[in-house]
């Protein structure tokens, strides 16, 4: 949702700016702009579509200078425009402003100045920043800056140069990340680790409220009262995601990793329950997220129903939660599941919970990230970087790391001896060769997928753990194919949705639950015979009722029931990648989506 990345040093700063913003892409791609402090003015270039565009345009009007400030968008307010485009210019050139979030009172803000004559040239509400700072200098940009924040309601992540004083950049957060990367006589902004990891392995993570004035050699931070605060530097990893290698997009390559991650996200569980006590109280529990990490958090709960069924457990969507009335008390345990750790809807749920006494645990994907500081405790799914929009080895990580919890904690609670508990955990040691086996399948998902890319419309069904699975093979589906697809429980179709099955409505059965492969197989007796093709994802090939229903079969490795999840939704992942590749989709841009989602 949005991207900003700044340079202040003495190299030429456009083309650090354009590979930070390559990098960033991810957050949001329909447009994008720079904009530089030449030795005199500020010149901006802004451009609508990918940052390729951005490129093309530099070349016509080419930028010099060793400060700027770069942003690439996901419109929230104002369709994808050159004029929509980040940086804002305020009118008379004194100030460039990039902004991620949402700025709740900006019409205000803009009445108001539209009132004093100040001309807006777009329909955004980031543009108001650039100009109230304007406004409000009487000499000092550090105050203008405070001054107008104190102003500004809503999240936000800025960053602001001015050519009041080159050579600084301004960076502010309230409720968006916002990283200083810290270089040899040059400094950074941006708003993740990962673009800064091609520049520097030094990084200092702002905090809510605070503003940062960067220096080519020196950082200071304040609150927004403009008291000085402290700077913490952390190391991070080098390691960089910006290639594909050998694969043609992100995705492929993320699925291809699932094994490798797998290893990762079981090695590096390490078990919360330190201190017993304070763990032995909880009697509910919540599973929040969104997408994929909510779909992961629905296999989390039914896991831990199955061990504990005594407790009251919940997964809801982070969007929703935020604004039930759920009971949250001391003995209340919220499970924040999060890929990139940067979710707004997932954050405010978490710093919901925590205002009203509750405990947070996340599984988080990135260490650096808001949802990792704003919880109490953290398990790390260590899936490794995850480019591609549509999530995939985070999210067999994910129920990786929610089952070892599960299990852990059934065994913390007393439903599960030393003896099962170690006998589960043998089994999950062969996830990463069980999904290396799954992977085989590709060429005949490749295949498959060939000859069912024009459908126009896939039906996703399952029962119990089958479908949450369901749920997030028809997702995958919808989000870089653009094909139109539901997943129902099978036993709810023929409640209404059944009628949408006729001749040509292709649907894709899940069938891993040994205690419900009778009622699946009834349930397919009735798309079947209303026409659909059946193509069926399980271990029970052999099944003489099960094949004879299905069209085809998708053999499964043979796992406990309760890991089915992490192998099952592989062929789902990969269909959904040969769909969109048959259709010519950008599998890792999908239209109208962005990676990081970091406005509520
Ligand atoms: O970074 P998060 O895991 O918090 O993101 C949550 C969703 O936005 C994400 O899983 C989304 O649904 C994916 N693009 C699905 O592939």
């Amino acid at each position: 949702m949005c991207g900003i990345i700044g340079y202040t040093g003495k190299k030429q700063a456009t083309e650090i700016i354009i590979k930070g913003l390559k990098s960033l892409e991810y957050r949001g791609y329909d447009s994008s702009g720079i904009a530089v402090f030449d030795g005199e003015n500020i010149q901006a270039v802004k451009k609508e579509g990918r940052i390729v565009c951005l490129e093309k345009e530099l070349e016509t009007n080419p930028l010099s200078g060793n400060t700027a400030i770069g942003h690439t968008r996901w419109a929230t307010h104002g369709k994808p425009s050159d004029s929509n485009a980040h940086p804002f210019v305020s009118t008379a050139h004194k100030f460039a402003v990039v902004h991620n979030g949402i700025i709740e009172n900006y019409l205000e803000i803009k009445e108001y100045l539209q009132a004093r004559n100040i001309h807006f040239y777009s329909q955004t509400d980031s543009e108001v920043v650039a100009h109230l700072i304007e406004y409000l200098y009487i000499g000092d940009v550090k105050d203008a800056i405070l001054s107008a924040v104190r102003r500004l309601r809503g999240s936000f992540a800025l960053g602001v140069i001015s050519s009041a004083e080159p050579g600084i950049i301004f960076a502010v957060k309230k409720d968006n990340p916002l990283i200083i990367g810290k270089g040899e006589n040059e400094n950074y902004i941006s708003s993740d680790i990962t673009s800064l990891q091609k520049f520097t392995g030094s990084v200092v993570v702002l905090k809510n409220y605070q503003l940062a004035k960067v220096t080519a050699s020196d950082i200071e931070l304040c609150d927004f009262d403009g008291c000085e605060q402290s700077v913490e530097t952390v190391d991070v990893s080098r390691e960089l995601a910006d290639d594909t290698h050998d694969f043609e997009s992100f995705m492929e390559k993320e699925i291809r990793e699932i094994p490798a991650a797998l290893t990762r996200a079981l090695k590096g569980y390490v078990s919360p329950f330190g201190e017993a006590e304070y763990w032995q109280g909880i009697n509910r529990i919540y599973f929040i997220g969104c997408g994929t990490a909510l779909h992961a958090g629905m296999v989390g709960k039914r896991i831990l129903k199955k061990l504990l069924p005594e407790l009251n457990l919940f997964a809801e969507m982070a969007s929703e939660f935020r604004y039930d009335d759920f009971h949250i008390d001391e003995h209340t345990l919220t499970i924040a599941v999060s890929q990139s750790g940067e979710t707004a809807d997932t954050l405010s749920c978490i710093r919901m919970v925590k205002e009203r006494g509750g405990k947070v645990l996340c599984v988080c994907n990135v260490p650096i990230s808001s949802i990792v500081f704003e919880s109490d405790f953290a398990l790390f799914t260590n899936a490794g970087p995850e480019v591609a929009v549509a999530s995939t080895k985070a999210y067999n990580c994910q129920l990786a790391v929610l089952t070892m919890f599960a299990l852990d904690f059934a065994r913390l609670k007393g439903a599960l001896t030393k003896q099962q508990f170690e006998g589960f955990m043998a089994d999950m040691g062969h996830l990463p060769e069980k999904a290396e086996e799954t992977l085989k399948l590709n060429e005949f998902i490749s295949d498959f997928s060939s000859w069912n890319y024009t459908r126009k419309s896939v039906f996703y069904l399952g029962r119990g753990l089958d479908y949450y699975v369901a749920m997030e093979g028809s997702l995958k589906l919808k989000e870089i194919s653009y094909i139109q697809s539901e997943a129902y429980a099978a036993g709810e179709l023929k409640h209404g949705t059944l009628a949408l099955i006729e001749d040509g409505v292709l649907v894709m059965a899940l069938v891993t639950q040994r205690d419900l492969l009778d009622k699946m197989h009834s349930s397919l007796i009735e798309v079947k015979s209303r026409g659909a093709t059946i193509i069926t994802i399980t271990p029970f090939g052999d099944n003489a009722a099960i094949k004879d229903v299905s069209d085809y079969i998708i053999p499964i490795p043979n796992v406990t029931d309760i890991l089915y999840p992490v192998i099952s939704v592989i062929p789902t992942q990969l269909f959904s990648y040969y769909i969109a590749r048959a259709k010519g989709c950008d599998i890792d841009k999908p239209r109208n989506l962005a990676k990081s989602v970091t406005v509520e």
